[in-house]
């Protein structure tokens, strides 16, 4: 292997121990503002130093992370389809190998789309990627994406992973499934694997250690990471998984203490109270629900019944008057159970 892609891929896959963290932030490239992606800098700037590399793409790269990191770059060069377009596997080459040059990237990613309708483009286009980054020492990520349509078993990640591999991409990116192990044996290849939607915290580190139980090199995670509320709290729990071969239980304590040293160092005012901020959304709602509200003011008569039923107010220096109300409404409901 040349020399220039062997320290390439180390930069990514750690040779210490055979194992990655990447972050993925490239959503955005057919999502649009994927919710808590919306600003990405905000969201790269306090993981950027928790992983190993960063996956993202050019546009993001260019306005959203800071150039003196020393973070290798995962840099997506496919795209072509948006989530309400017609078909997401529609996706063809989108960056020159000599921008991802510029850009400094350590590996260049795209995915391919097995068994859709673009199968057979996606695919040509790994192979051409693959042919031209390695004229210049760069390696290729394939992500075997998966179609609304398609299943995510291990029949099928095997198919897709081995199809990647067998074009040539250095590493694959899939989805964790049951038997797993036949995907890993299968793929000559390291395999990442993807957070996928947002679950529980712990749920995302069983997986993570599920992944590198069954062989996986590590996990490209995103939404299981910014979407959490402890973003940071969560990375670290991941990466001590990843790296330092912690449990689940032990990476969920850690997880656990870190959000609680988080929330004694954030004060209360400054949005660790949740909910306290109120978006311009709910804002107008209340505003609505205000307006749909039923006439505050009340009327001459309605005084007037109020007034009598303060003096009605059982007494309360007469203890015989305080006795508990027989009718509280606290009391359980037989019928409710
Ligand atoms: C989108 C991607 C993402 O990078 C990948 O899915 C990882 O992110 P997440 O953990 O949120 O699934 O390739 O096509």
């Amino acid at each position: 292997m040349d020399w220039g892609l062997k320290n390439r891929l180390a930069q990514i896959i750690k040779p210490q121990n055979n194992r990655a963290l990447m972050l993925a932030v490239d959503h955005g490239y057919f999502l649009g503002p994927t919710e808590k992606l919306e600003n990405p800098k905000k969201v790269i700037a306090p993981l950027l130093k928790h992983c190993d590399s960063l996956m993202l793409t050019r546009g993001v790269q260019r306005t959203s992370v800071d150039a003196n990191t020393d973070t290798p770059m995962v840099l997506r060069v496919s795209g072509g389809s948006s989530i309400i377009g017609d078909d997401l596997s529609q996706e063809d080459i989108t960056v020159s190998i000599q921008d991802a040059i510029r850009l400094n990237a350590s590996a260049l990613a795209m995915s391919i789309f097995v068994g859709s309708k673009y199968e057979y483009q996606t695919i040509v286009n790994l192979g051409k990627l693959v042919s031209e980054a390695e004229q210049y020492g760069i390696p290729v990520l394939a992500v075997t994406a998966v179609g609304k349509e398609l299943g995510k078993d291990a029949r099928y990640l095997s198919l897709a992973c081995r199809v990647a591999a067998e074009q040539g991409a250095h590493i694959v990116k899939t989805y964790y499934c049951e038997n797993f192990e036949k995907v890993v044996q299968s793929c000559p290849v390291p395999i990442i694997v993807a957070g996928g939607k947002k679950i529980p915290e712990r749920d995302a580190m069983q997986l993570t250690y599920n992944a590198i139980k069954g062989g996986a090199v590590g996990v490209d995670m995103g939404r299981n990471i910014w979407q959490s509320e402890h973003p940071v709290a969560m990375i670290k729990a991941v990466k001590a998984i990843v790296h330092q071969n912690y449990n689940v239980d032990q990476a969920y304590k850690m997880y656990q203490k870190l959000v609680a040293e988080e929330s004694k160092r954030t004060p209360k005012s400054k949005g660790n109270k949740p909910n306290q901020k109120k978006s311009k959304k709910q804002n107008n709602q209340k505003k609505q629900n205000n307006q749909n509200k039923p006439q505050q003011k009340k009327s001459k008569k309605q005084n007037n019944q109020k007034k009598s039923n303060k003096q009605n107010k059982p007494n309360q220096n007469n203890p015989k008057q305080n006795k508990p109300n027989q009718n509280n409404s606290n009391k359980p409901n037989p019928a409710k159970k």
